[in-house]
Order: structure tokens, then C-alpha cells, then sequence
């Protein structure tokens, strides 16, 4: 549905915010809606005229902690929910099952199920709570000063400690645009792949890869390169050193290495799990 579809910010005219409850009545439940964010002072000014205050929220900062040094980080930031059922709508979180989408401007893009936003409580970050620039050192990557505005979505790891082994996966930073989609299973189990013997890994190929890479032309277009053919070319050695330590491979490269709260054991047993899902995936056309 086109309307929906269209980008448009729900907080510059009031015309907008009309056709949007006028769609939201139509309430399609399939039909992607990407929104693009309202700048940080134009949803302060919103949220504000509801008496909503940005909070001030500390975490473990996963750009700039190592496994046995975590370094805490204060930022500004609404309560993610406040954001959704505005820019989406009350019934954002209807479906579980639902992805949210977050679109950065470098090509990353975080896909993560409703379900963990309605378990942890997530904010998006507009400042660092001392004012100093909003931008962070991204050790995984070896980027220094990198901006996170305009939103960087953060959790509440201190309240949910399983969360800080996570590294930075689901923390996207230069986030422009939100979307809610259905999950698209048949580009990473497509027909003729036994579903019930790949789900896990199909699931691990999302969390860890498709921010950056794609599979048959799904995810992200930070690096987009088509794992479904790469993972083919590769050794299981090479394999096993491109996903644990990069820097092996390729000093300096913007590659990160799954993520170290992880035990060694279970990172090599995803890499070679991804590494058979990847091999077994049929290369779409
Ligand atoms: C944050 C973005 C990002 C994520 C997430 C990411 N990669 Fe990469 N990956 C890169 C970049 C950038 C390169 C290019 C490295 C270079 O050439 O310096 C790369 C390179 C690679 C290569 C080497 C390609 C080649 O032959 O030159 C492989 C294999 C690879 N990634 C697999 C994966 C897998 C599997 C995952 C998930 C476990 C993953 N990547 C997650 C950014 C990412």
C-alpha cells in the first residue's frame, strides 16, 4: 500500500499526521511502514509538549567495552516505546513476530524481532548525557570518532546483564529511518531447504551478518556481499579466521569478529554452523 509505504516525518504537519491515523484505521497488517525520524529537536519539542523529558540513561557502552573491561557510558534518550507508537503507531507492537528495522545512513541496517523490545527496555540516544559530541570509538571495527546521531538505539544491559555479551550487534548508531515488516523466512530458508534442520542458524545469520552483508540480495548494504556465494570460495579454516579474529586475515579491516562475551567454543561452533548453513543455501539466480 503506497501511502503507507511512503516516507514521510509524522511531526511536520499536522496534514501528515491525518493520513497517517486515516492508513493506520485501514490498519493492514502485512504492509511495511518506513518511517523517517523527525530530527532530535523536533521530536524533543513533541515529546515535550506531552510532558515527556529525555532521561538520562547509563549502560554498558558495547563499542567501547572488552570482555573483561566494561566501560560504562551516560547518554540522553527517550524510552524507545514512546518513539515507536508515535512514528508507527499504538499498535507497533501488536504482532510479536514483527521485525523492526533500523535504517543508518552508512547502509547498516539492525532487523530485530517486536518480541525483544517487549522483554528489554530499549531508548533511543540523541546526546551523551555530559554533552560532549555524540560519536564513540568502535574498538570491533577499528573506527575511531564515529558519529552516532542522528538516534543510536541503546539497551538497558545494567538491568539485563545477558545482554552485554552481545557486543554491539543489535546497538545501531547513525539511525535515520524505522520500519516494521514482516519477517521474511523464504530468503534465508527459500523452498527445498529443510527448515527445522537450519532455523537456528538461519536466525544467526540475521542476529550476526545481515546488518552489513546480504543473502540473495536480503539485509544490509554496509558491505553487501552475498554470503550465500562467499561462504562457498571459503576454506573452513580461512572461514574460522575471518569470524574470530579478522585481523588475522586482514589487518586493519572493518570486519568484526563475533563478539568476545561469547565463549570460544560457542563462537567456533557458530562459525562453523553459519559456514554449513551458508554452504547448504541455494544461490538465488
Ligand atoms: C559491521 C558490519 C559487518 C558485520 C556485522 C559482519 N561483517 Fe563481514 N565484513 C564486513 C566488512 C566491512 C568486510 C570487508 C573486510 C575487508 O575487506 O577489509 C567483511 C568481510 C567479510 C568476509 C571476507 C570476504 C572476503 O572474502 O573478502 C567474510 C567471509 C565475512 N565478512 C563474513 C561475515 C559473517 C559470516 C558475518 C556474521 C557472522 C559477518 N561477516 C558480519 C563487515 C561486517
Amino acid at each position: 500500500m503506497s501511502t503507507l509505504a511512503r516516507q514521510h516525518s509524522w511531526f511536520q504537519r499536522s496534514a501528515a499526521r491525518a493520513l497517517w491515523l486515516a492508513a493506520a484505521a485501514l490498519s493492514l497488517p502485512c504492509a511495511a511502514r518506513a518511517e523517517a525520524l523527525p530530527t532530535p529537536p523536533a521530536l524533543q519539542a513533541q515529546l515535550a509538549a506531552q510532558g515527556l523529558k529525555p532521561q538520562t540513561i547509563t549502560v554498558v557502552e558495547p563499542h567501547l567495552s572488552r570482555k573483561d573491561h566494561a566501560v560504562q557510558r551516560r547518554y540522553q534518550a527517550f524510552p524507545i516505546e514512546e518513539v515507536l507508537v508515535r512514528v508507527l503507531g499504538p499498535d507497533w507492537n501488536a504482532q510479536a513476530d514483527r521485525e523492526l528495522e533500523f535504517k543508518a545512513l552508512d547502509g547498516f541496517i539492525a532487523r530485530m524481532p517486536v518480541s525483544r523490545f517487549l522483554k528489554y527496555r530499549a531508548f533511543l540516544a540523541f546526546g551523551l548525557a555530559d554533552g560532549r559530541a555524540f560519536t564513540v570509538d568502535n574498538l570491533a571495527q577499528n573506527e575511531k570518532n564515529v558519529a552516532l546521531g542522528p538516534y543510536y538505539l541503546i539497551w538497558d544491559n545494567l538491568a539485563a546483564p545477558s545482554l552485554q555479551v552481545e557486543g554491539g550487534t543489535h546497538w545501531p548508531y547513525q539511525v535515520a529511518e524505522i520500519s516494521l515488516r514482516a519477517v521474511k523466512p523464504e530468503a534465508l530458508l527459500p523452498a527445498g531447504m529443510d527448515s527445522s534442520r537450519w532455523v537456528e542458524q538461519a536466525a544467526l545469520v540475521q542476529k550476526y551478518c545481515l546488518s552489513c552483508h546480504q543473502i540473495n540480495g536480503f539485509g544490509g548494504a554496509k558491505m553487501p556481499l552475498n554470503l550465500a556465494v562467499r561462504a562457498k570460495l571459503i576454506d573452513s579454516r580461512t572461514w574460522q579466521s575471518w569470524l574470530l579474529q579478522p585481523q588475522s586475515v586482514k589487518p586493519g579491516t572493518a570486519m568484526p569478529a563475533l563478539p568476545d562475551g561469547l565463549s570460544l567454543a560457542e563462537r567456533q561452533r557458530i562459525a562453523s554452523e553459519l559456514h554449513d548453513y551458508l554452504k547448504a543455501l541455494p544461490v538465488a539466480p
